[in-house]
């Protein structure tokens, strides 16, 4: 495959964004602005989070940081890599190494162990066979989870199906861990325990993570919390002034899980695209790293092959 050079400029940030607009068409002749020029920058190691009440465009904005979709306007530097000036193709490259997603409902492969699933990233970067199964079971170990490394996503918990795709998220290594809702599926205990999780990736292996969440209290343990209102960024507090949040933005997060929070990919994508809108994300995460043009359908929305 020829690899093509993708400038990086290195300021120490993970995150660069400058006036991100983001306005979707919704037919002749409206246009819909969601989000009317944030600007905010994360340093490397720094653990922020997100909050808003629902509507206020969180996940618009992940999809944004994600390099899942691209700004209408504004600059987006994802770790000194400009996103507005990269490639379809390059994008999901980038994906795949230097974020890692966790998202509210898992989205494991189903029907495809736990190891299989922490597999899938190292398959899409090119490890061998076998440095993908070491690598595996040393990030199951990481979530404690080694022990099931064979069992299938239906034969895990929610708790242990989250720790499993937290160790698919650290595949990688990437530079950023972007996480939407992680602990919205699960019980309180199960959410402490993905979040202590997240704590130790953080201090332990000083991983970037953007959580986006409702939960005040949890959002109250990461080093800064931005707060964003109709799509505006309304506050953005560091350690020293935590309380700035008002209470009244954080509502209980609404539930969407699947039969078993399981998004099945086996049956392969569909040809019209049908479903591609509204799981953009989650499928973007798990599939764009589809390497190989041998087994992936081809790809819905690209410009010409270029490698
Ligand atoms: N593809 C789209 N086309 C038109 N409008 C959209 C699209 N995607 C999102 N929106 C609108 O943008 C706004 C923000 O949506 P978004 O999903 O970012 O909210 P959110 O903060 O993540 O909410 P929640 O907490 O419920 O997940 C909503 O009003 C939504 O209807
Ligand atoms: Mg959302």
């Amino acid at each position: 495959m020829k690899k093509q050079n993708i400038e990086v400029r290195d300021s120490g940030l993970v995150i660069e964004a400058k006036d991100i607009v983001k306005t979707f068409y919704i037919g002749e002749p409206n246009e819909l602005e969601i989000l009317h020029g944030m600007s905010f920058n994360v340093p490397r190691g720094q653990f922020v989070s997100i909050v808003g009440q629902s509507g206020s465009g969180k996940s618009t904005l992940m999809n944004i940081i994600g390099a899942l979709d691209r700004p209408t306007s504004g600059e987006y530097y994802l770790d000194g890599i400009d996103i507005s000036q990269t490639k379809d193709k390059q994008l999901s490259e980038i994906r795949n190494n230097k974020i890692g997603f966790v998202f509210q409902t898992f989205n494991l492969v189903a029907r495809t162990s736990a190891l299989k699933n922490v597999e899938l990233p190292l398959l899409y970067a090119g490890y061998s066979s076998s440095e993908r199964r070491r690598r595996a079971k040393e990030l199951l170990e990481t979530v404690d989870m080694a022990e099931r490394a064979g069992h299938m996503p239906n034969e895990l918990s929610g708790g242990q199906k989250q720790r499993v795709a937290i160790a698919r998220a650290m595949a990688n290594d990437p530079s950023l861990i972007l996480a939407d809702e992680p602990t919205g599926a699960l019980d309180s205990r199960t959410g402490r325990m993905v979040m202590d999780l997240f704590h130790k990736l953080h201090e332990e292996q000083g991983k970037t993570i953007v959580l986006i969440t409702h939960n005040n209290e949890l959002a109250a343990e990461t080093d800064r919390i931005i707060t964003i209102s109709d799509g505006n960024i309304i506050s953005d507090s560091d350690i020293s002034s935590r309380d700035a949040a008002p209470p009244e933005l954080f509502r209980p997060a609404p539930v969407p899980v699947n039969t078993e929070g399981i998004i099945d990919t086996s049956a392969k994508a569909p040809a019209d695209g049908g479903t591609a809108q509204t799981q953009t994300a989650a499928q973007a995460a798990q599939a764009p790293q589809t390497p190989a043009e041998d087994a992936a359908p081809k790809a819905p929305v690209n410009e010409k092959g270029d490698e």
